[in-house]
């Protein structure tokens, strides 16, 4: 397979397309609903240096290790490790770096359908006007009784879930790659509207100067762990997402360039979420460290009192289950992509089964907000325990031996042709980043968390 340099999946349709969808992929509920409450819970202006500093010496440097990867190996990414392993005369065990994304992708599926069920219960509530008008106490009450009602949530996850596994059934290009065409600009101009309204608070400054004024003494070994494991989740790494568009990547097209300005746009939809969310936050007195909550409880705020704020609203949500979508797809696409070559099955097939079990998994986290509750690991939910235990640990793992494969394992001469970079210093920048810089912080991060230089 490997020596046709053709995915049998079918190809992106320009480096546009593929643009699109590794955005698509990025850019979903980890910049607008995850970004913003962790950053709450974890102090502000010093997490969001940490989160930048990681995105910048670790994610980019993954990122286009793992778009390398794939579209040289072709395949899925437990596929593509034998490929690649295979061609650097290497050990075969590599391929289990493909298994080990491969199950971080469906567990945080599970959780990420139940939010994006919040989001799609929440475009309903803003196409009948349950926030014109509402104080902050009364928007709250709305997001305390959608946690409440285990079925309302079911509901809204099997739409979501349904809807997920449609789009990934058709395949690379008549699925993946339509979703995404409109979603990044209409998504982009409203969070602009959003932060023009943050401006209109009179607690604009309060809440830049709590994202961008950093005060260390917020910051524990666990936040730093956050912060580097959020780069992650947010850029999409660790996990084969985007190795398997990688994958999907025509020759001839630049992977260094394309991927920095993926990172920078992901980059900034965050931080124009975060700018927009902190000043509603303490215009209304909130808690800024509410928790997953958070975006729900303030952004009805600003719909509801702005002119027009119906139809901001809605589209603002509507934009946002989209984001979420087209980030669910590239989740599950490992898997499905896996199984079709595994088992020579359809697509359909595939979808089918995989969708089902990521569903039933979601329900764990449905009930971890209420009828469950109590059911902790270590003090955490369900659905807290799925969060910490993948954008924590298994994709930070997954990054660094990604990382560690690309630099170390695969052969200069392979890397190089894949990625080429025309510039040999800038090659051995990269090959340098990802060959030390990167597993080097994800080692120490991990150390530090065990308490080891404590
Ligand atoms: N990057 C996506 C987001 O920010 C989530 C995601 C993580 C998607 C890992 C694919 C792989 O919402």
């Amino acid at each position: 397979m490997a020596d046709t340099n053709q995915s049998i999946h079918s190809e992106w349709s320009s480096r546009f397309a593929f643009i699109l969808a590794a955005t698509g992929s990025a850019v979903g509920l980890g910049n607008i609903w995850k970004f913003p409450y962790i950053t709450g819970e974890n102090g502000g202006g010093a997490f969001v240096i940490i989160y930048l500093i990681c995105v910048a010496a670790i994610g980019i440097p993954i990122m286009i290790a793992e778009t390398m990867m794939g579209r040289r190996g072709r395949q899925s990414p437990i596929n593509t490790l034998k490929v690649l392993t295979k061609e650097a005369g290497a050990n075969t065990n590599w391929h289990y770096l493909g298994w080990l994304g491969v199950i971080a992708g469906f567990f945080i599926l599970s959780y990420y359908s139940v939010i994006a069920g919040w989001s799609m219960a929440y475009v309903v509530k803003a196409f009948t006007g349950s926030f014109s008008g509402q104080s902050a106490l009364e928007i709250n009450n709305l997001f305390a009784d959608l946690q409440a009602s285990p079925g309302v949530q079911i509901f809204w996850h099997t739409v979501f879930m349904v809807a997920t596994m449609a789009v990934v059934a058709r395949g690379v290009q008549g699925g993946l790659e339509k979703a995404v065409r409109f979603l990044m600009p209409g998504l982009f101009i409203l969070l602009m509207l959003l932060v023009a309204y943050a401006m209109t608070t009179g607690a604009y400054l309060q809440g830049l100067e709590f994202m961008f004024k950093p005060d260390f003494s917020e910051i524990t070994g666990a936040s730093v762990l956050t912060a580097m494991g959020h780069a992650f989740f947010t850029l999409s790494l660790g996990m084969g997402a985007i190795m398997v568009y990688g994958s999907y990547l025509p020759k001839g097209i630049s992977i260094a360039k394309t991927t920095i300005l993926i990172a920078g746009a992901d980059t900034l939809v965050a931080l124009l979420a975060g700018i927009a969310i902190f000043p509603i936050v303490f215009a209304n007195g909130l808690e800024v460290g509410s928790g997953p909550g958070l975006i729900f409880q303030t952004l009805p705020i600003a719909f509801g009192n702005m002119t027009g704020g119906w139809l901001f609203g809605l589209l603002f949500f509507v934009l946002l289950v989209f984001a979420a979508l087209s980030s669910a797809i590239s989740l599950i696409e490992p898997a499905v992509a896996w199984c079709v070559e595994h088992y020579d099955i359809e697509r359909k097939k595939a979808c089918v089964v995989m969708g089902f079990l990521t569903w039933l998994l979601g329900l764990g986290t449905v009930f971890s907000f209420n009828n469950w509750s109590d059911v902790t690991f270590f003090g955490a939910t369900i659905f807290e325990s799925l969060d910490f235990l993948t954008a924590n640990l298994m994709l930070p793992l997954g990054g660094f031996f990604i990382a560690l494969f690309a630099g170390r394992v695969m052969l200069s001469k392979d890397s190089k042709e894949e990625l080429d970079l025309g510039d040999d210093r800038l090659f051995d920048l990269w090959k340098f980043l990802v060959s030390y810089v990167a597993p080097a912080a994800v080692f120490i991060v991990f150390l530090h968390v065990l308490g080891v230089f404590s």
